[in-house]
Protein backbone atom coordinates (compact mmCIF):
# COMPACT_ATOMS: atom_id res chain seq x y z
CA UNK A 1 0.00 0.00 0.00
CA UNK A 2 2.80 2.18 0.84
CA UNK A 3 4.44 1.62 -2.48
CA UNK A 4 1.20 2.92 -4.53
CA UNK A 5 1.26 5.62 -2.43
CA UNK A 6 4.89 6.36 -3.35
CA UNK A 7 3.86 5.73 -7.04
CA UNK A 8 1.50 7.89 -7.37
CA UNK A 9 3.26 10.59 -5.60
CA UNK A 10 5.90 10.82 -8.16
CA UNK A 11 3.65 10.32 -10.75
CA UNK A 12 1.87 13.06 -9.62
CA UNK A 13 4.92 15.53 -9.07
CA UNK A 14 6.17 14.44 -12.58
CA UNK A 15 3.16 15.60 -14.13
CA UNK A 16 2.99 18.89 -12.63
CA UNK A 17 6.81 19.78 -13.61
CA UNK A 18 5.52 18.29 -16.80
CA UNK A 19 2.57 21.16 -17.06
CA UNK A 20 4.56 23.54 -15.60
CA UNK A 21 6.51 23.80 -18.88
CA UNK A 22 5.64 27.02 -20.93
CA UNK A 23 3.91 26.32 -23.54
CA UNK A 24 5.10 27.43 -26.93
CA UNK A 25 3.11 30.23 -28.45
CA UNK A 26 1.00 28.90 -30.61
CA UNK A 27 1.89 31.52 -33.41
CA UNK A 28 5.38 30.51 -32.95
CA UNK A 29 5.01 27.28 -34.09
CA UNK A 30 2.90 28.29 -36.59
CA UNK A 31 5.72 30.43 -38.48
CA UNK A 32 8.19 27.91 -37.90
CA UNK A 33 6.06 25.38 -39.66
CA UNK A 34 5.99 27.75 -42.56
CA UNK A 35 9.54 27.98 -42.79
CA UNK A 36 9.97 24.15 -41.90
CA UNK A 37 7.83 23.46 -44.99
CA UNK A 38 9.90 25.62 -47.14
CA UNK A 39 13.74 25.05 -46.03
CA UNK A 40 13.96 21.75 -44.41
CA UNK A 41 10.87 19.26 -45.31
CA UNK A 42 12.57 18.58 -48.62
CA UNK A 43 15.31 16.78 -47.06
CA UNK A 44 14.12 16.19 -43.42
CA UNK A 45 10.65 15.07 -44.60
CA UNK A 46 6.73 16.81 -43.63
CA UNK A 47 7.48 13.64 -40.09
CA UNK A 48 10.64 15.00 -39.61
CA UNK A 49 12.12 11.71 -39.63
CA UNK A 50 14.66 12.15 -42.92
CA UNK A 51 15.10 9.33 -45.19
CA UNK A 52 17.60 6.75 -44.29
CA UNK A 53 21.45 7.52 -45.60
CA UNK A 54 19.77 10.70 -47.14
CA UNK A 55 19.08 12.89 -44.69
CA UNK A 56 18.81 12.40 -40.07
CA UNK A 57 15.70 12.14 -38.28
CA UNK A 58 15.26 15.23 -36.73
CA UNK A 59 12.99 13.33 -33.78
CA UNK A 60 14.65 12.90 -30.36
CA UNK A 61 18.19 14.07 -32.25
CA UNK A 62 20.74 14.73 -29.59
CA UNK A 63 21.71 18.30 -31.60
CA UNK A 64 18.14 19.15 -31.89
CA UNK A 65 17.31 18.31 -28.06
CA UNK A 66 21.41 20.00 -27.49
CA UNK A 67 22.25 23.46 -27.32
CA UNK A 68 20.32 26.41 -29.31
CA UNK A 69 24.13 27.40 -30.30
CA UNK A 70 25.05 24.06 -32.01
CA UNK A 71 21.55 23.88 -33.95
CA UNK A 72 21.88 27.54 -34.47
CA UNK A 73 25.25 27.03 -36.19
CA UNK A 74 23.72 23.74 -37.82
CA UNK A 75 21.89 25.57 -40.20
CA UNK A 76 24.11 27.76 -40.80
CA UNK A 77 27.36 26.08 -41.58
CA UNK A 78 25.65 22.73 -43.30
CA UNK A 79 27.98 19.65 -42.71
CA UNK A 80 30.75 21.36 -41.49
CA UNK A 81 29.39 21.56 -38.10
CA UNK A 82 28.72 18.07 -38.16
CA UNK A 83 30.70 15.23 -37.20
CA UNK A 84 31.64 13.17 -40.11
CA UNK A 85 31.77 9.44 -38.66
CA UNK A 86 30.58 8.78 -35.02
CA UNK A 87 27.80 5.97 -36.53
CA UNK A 88 26.37 8.15 -38.94
CA UNK A 89 26.69 8.11 -42.64
CA UNK A 90 24.91 10.36 -43.98
CA UNK A 91 25.96 10.00 -48.35
CA UNK A 92 24.30 13.87 -48.70
CA UNK A 93 25.45 16.62 -47.31
CA UNK A 94 23.81 19.57 -46.19
CA UNK A 95 24.04 22.82 -47.38
CA UNK A 96 24.59 25.83 -45.21
CA UNK A 97 21.17 27.77 -45.13
CA UNK A 98 21.70 31.51 -45.75
CA UNK A 99 18.75 32.87 -46.70
CA UNK A 100 16.53 33.30 -43.16
CA UNK A 101 15.92 35.99 -41.46
CA UNK A 102 16.99 35.84 -37.68
CA UNK A 103 13.32 35.54 -37.06
CA UNK A 104 12.17 32.70 -39.31
CA UNK A 105 15.54 31.01 -38.02
CA UNK A 106 14.45 31.42 -34.43
CA UNK A 107 10.88 30.35 -35.49
CA UNK A 108 11.91 26.96 -37.33
CA UNK A 109 13.88 25.98 -35.18
CA UNK A 110 11.75 26.68 -31.97
CA UNK A 111 9.10 24.51 -34.52
CA UNK A 112 11.41 22.01 -34.82
CA UNK A 113 12.99 21.56 -31.13
CA UNK A 114 9.14 20.98 -30.35
CA UNK A 115 7.95 19.05 -32.69
CA UNK A 116 8.39 15.00 -34.06
CA UNK A 117 8.59 14.24 -30.33
CA UNK A 118 10.68 16.94 -28.96
CA UNK A 119 10.66 19.34 -26.35
CA UNK A 120 13.62 21.99 -25.87
CA UNK A 121 13.53 25.50 -25.25
CA UNK A 122 12.36 28.49 -27.56
CA UNK A 123 14.82 30.01 -29.63
CA UNK A 124 14.67 34.23 -30.05
CA UNK A 125 15.65 35.95 -32.82
CA UNK A 126 18.28 37.80 -30.32
CA UNK A 127 19.78 33.71 -29.61
CA UNK A 128 20.42 33.83 -33.57
CA UNK A 129 22.17 37.32 -33.61
CA UNK A 130 24.73 36.42 -30.72
CA UNK A 131 25.24 33.03 -31.96
CA UNK A 132 25.96 34.98 -35.74
CA UNK A 133 28.08 37.79 -34.06
CA UNK A 134 30.35 34.82 -33.03
CA UNK A 135 30.69 32.95 -35.67
CA UNK A 136 34.16 32.38 -37.31
C1 LIG B 1 19.25 19.59 -48.96
C2 LIG B 1 18.80 18.75 -47.89
C3 LIG B 1 18.61 19.39 -46.52
C4 LIG B 1 17.90 20.52 -46.18
C5 LIG B 1 17.10 21.43 -47.10
C6 LIG B 1 18.03 20.65 -44.75
N1 LIG B 1 18.81 19.64 -44.24
FE1 LIG B 1 19.32 19.39 -42.29
N2 LIG B 1 20.51 17.82 -42.81
C7 LIG B 1 20.64 17.29 -44.09
C8 LIG B 1 21.66 16.26 -44.08
C9 LIG B 1 22.09 15.43 -45.28
C10 LIG B 1 22.15 16.19 -42.77
C11 LIG B 1 23.30 15.32 -42.27
C12 LIG B 1 24.56 16.04 -42.68
C13 LIG B 1 25.84 15.45 -42.16
O1 LIG B 1 25.82 14.67 -41.22
O2 LIG B 1 26.88 15.85 -42.71
C14 LIG B 1 21.38 17.18 -42.00
C15 LIG B 1 21.52 17.37 -40.64
C16 LIG B 1 20.73 18.21 -39.87
C17 LIG B 1 20.76 18.31 -38.43
C18 LIG B 1 21.59 17.42 -37.51
C19 LIG B 1 20.69 16.29 -37.08
C20 LIG B 1 21.39 15.07 -36.55
O3 LIG B 1 20.93 14.48 -35.57
O4 LIG B 1 22.38 14.66 -37.15
C21 LIG B 1 19.86 19.26 -38.07
C22 LIG B 1 19.51 19.71 -36.65
C23 LIG B 1 19.28 19.78 -39.28
N3 LIG B 1 19.83 19.12 -40.36
C24 LIG B 1 18.32 20.75 -39.31
C25 LIG B 1 17.81 21.30 -40.49
C26 LIG B 1 16.87 22.41 -40.52
C27 LIG B 1 16.29 23.08 -39.30
C28 LIG B 1 16.65 22.68 -41.83
C29 LIG B 1 15.80 23.77 -42.40
C30 LIG B 1 16.09 25.12 -41.95
C31 LIG B 1 17.43 21.73 -42.61
N4 LIG B 1 18.12 20.92 -41.76
C32 LIG B 1 17.43 21.67 -44.00
C33 LIG B 1 19.95 17.71 -45.20
C34 LIG B 1 19.18 18.85 -45.29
Amino acid sequence: MKKVFFTFLTGTFFLLIAWMQPAVPKATMERGKVVYDKACLSCHMPNGLGVPRMAPSLSKSKYVLGTKTKMIRIVLRGSEELPVNEDRDFTNPMAPILNLTDQQLADVLTFVRNSYGNRASVVTAADVKYVKARMN
